[in-house]
């Protein structure tokens, strides 16, 4: 079993550290404007130059069944969808706004058919619920607020009750926990409470738990759905940390404590979450293999991010993006699913340019090759450890000699080359691998090795 012991959680993680990977979904009004999801504020716009979106969302080409089949191709266990984000719009039939998809073009609860769809696939359901919400009337304006530098800023924010805003979440939360089934992830994001306005603007203050009134927030939704599992950034720890946009180098650890935590990375495709149509900076297919490997190398997982079209279908890019995972995990995702960091022992055999994962049950260790090497790859300190080895990808054998001290050196496959190769060895202990000259057709190849 793996001797990592994490940080003991509310909600029931055992499912998700076993599925390590799941697909995020940005969209709302800004998938309009394409041009990121913050361009409300970003771009300052008012509410009346906004509303063009609301009165023209007409996703008429949304089918979640085809995004469902295309996150369950890409060896997605999960789907987080924007129910709404920092812009306030509702993607379902909330009775506590007009400000809503079934007012729109659309026309119909847009969370029903995600939920009805990704569930129809064995998809566990997970919601992103905006804490921010540059839409509403009484939340106050601040130094990410759309209107923070109207000339009459204060005069519009000041008679704002924050109080009746944290309600509003509070009902719309017993909305979607409670109409939808079972959800299994609640996503809120985010919290800013050190933030301050400066000079003339220094009476805004950024918010926090104390403004998202974040304890009765988490136990109403731990009421509605006893196992579901809340991320951090209601500004109280949780189930899930959730660095983003960056790599975590190690096991993400809690900051007083040490211990291990549960966490998951969530990274986009490109440079945007929500559809950004000129936007290039697209990740190669190599770097969305590594990504998720070196995610679950250091027992995280990886949420991964779609931004939808307004139309309502992944565009070419991100459909593209998708398939390099379901190619790779087709054959792969034994090294992914219920797999964690390698035990330390194990992790001192880790050649450059590699990476592991073992399985929860210790049996299995995967190496995942992110460069290639010529003839034959060395594990020190594996002699004799291993039973069998094959390339996962089409479970082809490799051979490989025991290696190890005299009395163990064994030739444990009768080849010569090999042969060659374990002499100058004989006597330490080191595993050597047979790799064919010509790297296989695979992003990263991984070899499966089952361990004695
Ligand atoms: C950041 C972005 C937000 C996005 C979130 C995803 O908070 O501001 O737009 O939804 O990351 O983690």
């Amino acid at each position: 079993m793996s001797s990592y012991v994490t940080r003991k959680t509310p909600g029931d993680t055992a499912w998700f550290t076993h599925d390590r990977f799941g697909m995020f979904i940005h969209w709302g009004l800004y998938a309009m404007p394409a041009r990121h999801e913050w361009i409300k504020t970003t771009a300052k716009i008012t509410e009346e130059k906004y509303d063009k979106y609301f009165k023209y969302f007409d996703p008429d080409m949304y089918d979640a069944r085809e995004w469902a089949r295309q996150a369950k191709a890409a060896g997605m266990k999960y789907a987080v969808l924007t129910t709404k984000h920092h812009e306030g719009f509702c993607m379902w039939d909330t009775q506590y706004t007009d400000y809503k998809c079934t007012n729109t073009p659309a026309g119909r609860d847009l969370v029903r058919e995600f939920v009805d769809a990704f569930r129809a696939e064995g998809i566990h359901i997970g919601f992103y619920y905006s804490l921010i919400d540059w839409h509403h009337p009484e939340f106050p304006i601040d130094p990410n607020h759309p209107r923070r530098d109207d000339p009459d800023a204060y005069e519009q924010s000041k008679d704002r009750d924050v109080r009746k805003y944290a309600q509003y979440m509070r009902d719309q939360v017993r909305e979607l926990l409670t109409n939808y089934g079972k959800i299994d992830v609640l996503w809120f994001d985010f919290s800013y409470s050190k933030d301050r306005g400066k000079g003339d603007k220094a009476w805004m203050r950024g918010k926090g738990k104390d403004d998202w009134e974040s304890e009765e927030l988490i136990a109403l939704a731990r009421e509605l759905q006893p196992g579901i599992i809340i991320d951090n950034r209601a500004e109280i720890e949780q189930d899930l940390w959730t660095p983003e946009q960056y790599q975590p180098t190690e096991w993400v650890r809690h900051a007083e404590t040490g211990e291990l935590v549960v966490w998951e990375a969530c990274q986009t495709f490109s440079g945007s979450w929500g559809y950004y149509r000129d936007e290039m900076t697209w990740k190669s297919p190599e770097m969305l293999i590594r990504m998720l490997v070196n995610t679950v190398s250091i027992g995280g997982n990886l949420l991964m991010n779609v931004g939808p079209t307004s139309r309502g279908y992944f565009d070419a890019r991100a459909e593209k993006a998708l398939k390099v995972y379901a190619d790779w995990m087709k054959d792969n995702s034994r090294s992914i699913y219920g797999c964690t960091m390698a035990e330390p022992d194990i992790l001192k055999a880790l050649p450059a340019n590699c990476r592991f994962t073992q399985s929860e049950d210790g049996k299995r260790l995967y190496l995942h090759m992110f460069a290639y090497p010529f003839g034959h790859m060395l594990l020190k300190g594996l002699a004799g450890k291993v039973e069998y080895a094959q390339f996962l990808h089409d479970g082809s054998e490799v051979l490989f000699n025991a290696g190890g001290r005299q009395e163990e050196q064994v030739e444990v496959n009768k080849d010569a080359d090999l042969a060659a190769l374990t002499l100058p060895l004989a006597g330490q202990d080191v595993l050597i691998l047979k790799l064919p000259p010509v790297k296989p057709d695979v992003l990263v190849p991984v070899i499966e090795l089952i361990l004695k």
